[in-house]
């Protein structure tokens, strides 16, 4: 087995050209529109939803092409929620994956609307994947829908917006960040088994992991939009507090938001004590998730 760098640099690569080829190309019309999609989809970020659909096929069996569909399709809701979220009406942010965010470079409206077409973009790719099986492809566009929606990521956004300046208990912040950014990296997991085989009992195991590594995911950035600098970040440090965001850091403080991520990086391994050597990789990005420095 490969170690776990090689791992992640190949599926990386792999992920980037699935990605570019699921994107309609610059030159397609509206020219701008698509040209701003790539801008906003290609060429950044850690690719940690991609890397959680492949690692949770890898547990069940999955092809490698199937999970290729499920990782672009949530990689491009992810996408389209970054764009949104650095909207002047959102946390109006100029720095992201290391560049203007989508309406600095382009303009408000086209950042809305390249928002709008990832986000149906995701579903033509699963609606369209001829290497999952036509009941599977039912299943992970529930997934998807469900995790981006009113109930999921973007429910989660709404929350957050409406909580700017407010104290927030612990137990709502926790539900605000599992809604915000946590059902999506669950999503990612759920989607990846359900391109292979597994039964009930072994996709609760596999929920719960995600469920952990879901939430770690949003304590950390909390912790690293105080702890690390805008050019280790690619996205501007600082900002939670500049806007009064209720975060993990300032519910808790640093100390006991560090203390939470590494208890929930042992439920996230707990979670995988019955799949043996074929969770390793699952286990390998909870410590990535939590361990990561941007
Ligand atoms: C940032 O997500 C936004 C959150 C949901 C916390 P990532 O940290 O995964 O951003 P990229 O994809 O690597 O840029
Ligand atoms: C974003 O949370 C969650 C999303 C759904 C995009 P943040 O607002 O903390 O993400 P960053 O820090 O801007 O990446
Ligand atoms: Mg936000
Ligand atoms: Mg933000
Ligand atoms: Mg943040």
């Amino acid at each position: 087995m490969t170690d776990f760098a090689s791992w992640m640099r190949a599926q990386g690569a792999r992920t980037e050209t699935a990605l570019d080829q699921a994107l309609p190309n610059a030159d397609t019309v509206p020219a701008t529109l698509h040209e701003a999609m790539r801008y906003a989809v290609l060429g950044g970020g850690k690719r940690v939803r991609p890397l959680l659909v492949h690692a949770a096929g890898e547990v069940t069996g999955a092809s490698a092409e199937a999970c290729d569909a499920a990782a672009c399709a949530v990689e491009m809701i992810h996408a389209y929620s970054l764009v949104h979220d650095d909207m002047p009406c959102m946390d109006d942010d100029d720095l992201r994956r290391g560049r203007p965010t989508v309406h600095k470079a382009y303009d408000e409206a086209t950042a809305l609307l390249v928002g709008d077409a990832l986000q149906t973009q995701a579903f033509i790719v699963l609606a369209q994947a001829q290497s999952v099986q036509a009941e599977a492809r039912l299943k992970l566009v529930a997934e998807l829908a469900l995790a981006s929606g009113s109930v999921g990521m973007a429910g989660g956004q709404a929350i957050d917006l409406q909580n700017v300046g407010k104290a927030m208990s612990r137990d709502a912040l926790e539900a605000m960040h599992r809604m915000k950014t946590g059902a999506l990296l669950r999503a990612s997991v759920r989607m990846g088994a359900l391109c292979g085989e597994i039964d009930a009992p072994g996709l609760a195991a596999l929920d719960r992991y995600a469920a952990a590594v879901g939430l770690a995911f949003q304590v950390v950035d909390d912790i690293l939009d105080v702890t690390a600098d805008t050019a280790t970040l690619g996205k501007t440090a600082g900002k939670d507090a500049a806007h009064d965001k209720p975060t993990y850091v300032s519910l808790m403080g640093l100390e006991a938001a560090r203390a939470l991520a590494a208890e929930l990086r042992e439920s996230a391994h707990a979670a995988l004590a019955g799949f043996g050597a074929r969770a390793g990789r699952l286990a390998d990005l909870a410590d990535l998730i939590v361990l990561r420095t941007h």
